[in-house]
């Protein structure tokens, strides 16, 4: 947007009881990430240098959030709710150390892109004063409604305040709006609550513009792009339509996807080039797929790296903290949690591996369990590269085999391992030759004795 300067405010001082929850509502995720991430992201994306977050009273955790997601994002208590325009108020001293665009987000409105963020600001610069973000609902009731005057915006008019006739009107308020950063203030400060719920409504910022003579615009938008949360219900409906909008920007993007119904991602899933993901996979947050890679069926994948050309699943559960290297492969019913596995090495079947690294071209045999809790820490296996670990057997961390080092299958290892050694940690075989012929004989004793 040129070299003018933006400060996004994010209103999220909603309390949310509707969603019937503990957790504030603006803290509920969607696609791996909290309402107000999203918000953040599309501000960022949209090249606001400044954010301010409105929180309600004692909302420590809403700060924290804040905090973790844009350390120099100002943070502004509303002490009591009074409207929208007393919330944006409550971000006062930002405002008033001045910025070109003024952008207002909703919170609990997470699915807004950056590039209609973008047309806003377009708005602005070619000099409307105010800019309202309008959509046409499938059901507009409890919308406030856009009068237009020709084509320019004359007022928004809130539902309980409208009359039969602007209550036909189906061009609608979706909440966002942008301001022009001259007039903001003096606007925003001649906004009363004479209204039928005695609030300072953002909305009344229209009116007093074209008073002023100012000019106003309306910009619109898709439903889904606005669509705001209140109950577990809409919740869910923002995670399908943010679900086919990741789908849709994967595909597009070049990942091969047989079922993409099927496939859960997260807003920050990255992929390579020509990477494969089959039907029901589930993508938590923060994983990257490298090149080539597949993941098979019914694999579920949260804070780890795919390294290029490897294979994951059907049936692998990646953990956070996992890397698996180029053209290693993790098979089904296999669980990784903060683990390395360096290019190249298989565990294919039936294994948990958690806390530890697997060399280069090692393999680890079925069932294979890295025992890496002792029941107060955790302790880290070191697998080098080349070792071979027979199946069934349990690596008792802290614990090291050495490069080319083979286990035999069903050890159980809790002492270090030399390279190039064979560790046996298991009993020897007994055999007693003809024992089962006499058993059978003396149970066929037993029987005739009847
Ligand atoms: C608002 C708009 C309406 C629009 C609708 C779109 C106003 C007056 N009305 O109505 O035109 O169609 O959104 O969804 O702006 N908030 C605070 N502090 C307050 C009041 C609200 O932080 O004192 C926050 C809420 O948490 C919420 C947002 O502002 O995120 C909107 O408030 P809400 O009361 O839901 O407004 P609506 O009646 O839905
Ligand atoms: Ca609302």
């Amino acid at each position: 947007m040129g070299a003018r300067t933006c400060l996004t405010i994010v209103l999220a001082a909603g309390e949310g009881t509707r969603m019937r929850s503990r957790l504030p509502k603006v803290l509920h995720q969607v696609g791996g990430q909290t309402l107000l991430a999203h918000v953040l992201a599309a501000a960022r994306a949209a090249d606001s240098e400044r954010l301010a977050v409105v929180v309600g009273p004692g909302r420590e955790d809403v700060a924290a959030e804040v905090k973790r997601l844009a350390p120099d994002a100002a943070i502004a208590v509303q002490s009591e709710r009074r409207g929208t325009a007393h919330a944006v108020l409550a971000a006062r001293k930002t405002i008033a150390q001045g910025a070109d665009d003024i952008l207002v987000a909703f919170a609990d409105t997470p699915l807004i892109r950056p590039q209609t963020l973008d047309r806003m600001r377009a708005a602005l610069a070619e000099g409307a004063a105010v800019v309202v973000l309008g959509f046409r609902p499938r059901d507009p009731s409890g919308y406030g409604r856009l009068v237009m005057d020709g084509t320019a915006l004359s007022a928004i008019r809130e539902e309980k305040d409208a009359s039969e006739a602007e209550r036909a009107i189906t061009l609608c308020n979706a909440g966002l709006m942008a301001l022009a950063g001259g007039s903001a203030l003096s606007l925003l400060d001649k906004i009363g609550c004479g209204n039928a719920k005695r609030e300072f409504y953002l909305t009344d910022v229209v009116a007093l513009a074209r008073a002023d003579g100012l000019r106003t615009a309306v910009i619109e938008a898709e439903e889904d792009e606005v669509r705001g949360i209140n109950t577990k219900a809409q919740l869910a409906e923002a995670e399908a339509a943010l679900q086919q909008r990741l789908r849709r920007a994967a595909l597009e993007a070049g990942v091969t996807m047989i079922a993409p119904e099927t496939v859960y991602l997260s807003a920050d899933t990255a992929f390579g080039e020509d990477v494969v993901v089959e039907p029901y996979v589930v993508f938590g947050p923060g994983v990257r797929v490298g090149d080539r890679a597949v993941i098979h069926a019914f694999s579920h994948l949260a804070g780890a790296q795919v390294g290029e050309e490897a294979s994951i699943g059907p049936y692998a559960r990646l953990r956070p903290g996992t890397v698996v290297g180029r053209g290693a492969r993790v098979g089904n019913f296999v669980e990784l949690k903060a683990a390395v596995i360096e290019a190249g090495a298989k565990a294919n079947h039936l294994s948990y591996i958690g806390d530890g690294r697997v060399g280069e071209g090692a393999n680890i045999g079925a069932g294979t369990i890295f025992c890496n809790y002792d029941g107060a820490r955790k302790h880290h296996t070191d697998v080098g590269k080349g070792a071979f670990i027979g199946s069934n057997s349990a690596l008792v961390a802290p614990v090291t085999i050495g490069d080319g080092a083979y286990v035999g299958s069903g050890s159980v290892i809790t002492d270090d391992v030399p390279a190039d050694a064979l560790a046996l940690g298991r009993v020897k075989q007994v055999v007693k030759e003809g024992w089962a012929q006499r058993l059978r004989n003396l149970k066929g004793a037993g029987k005739n004795s009847t």
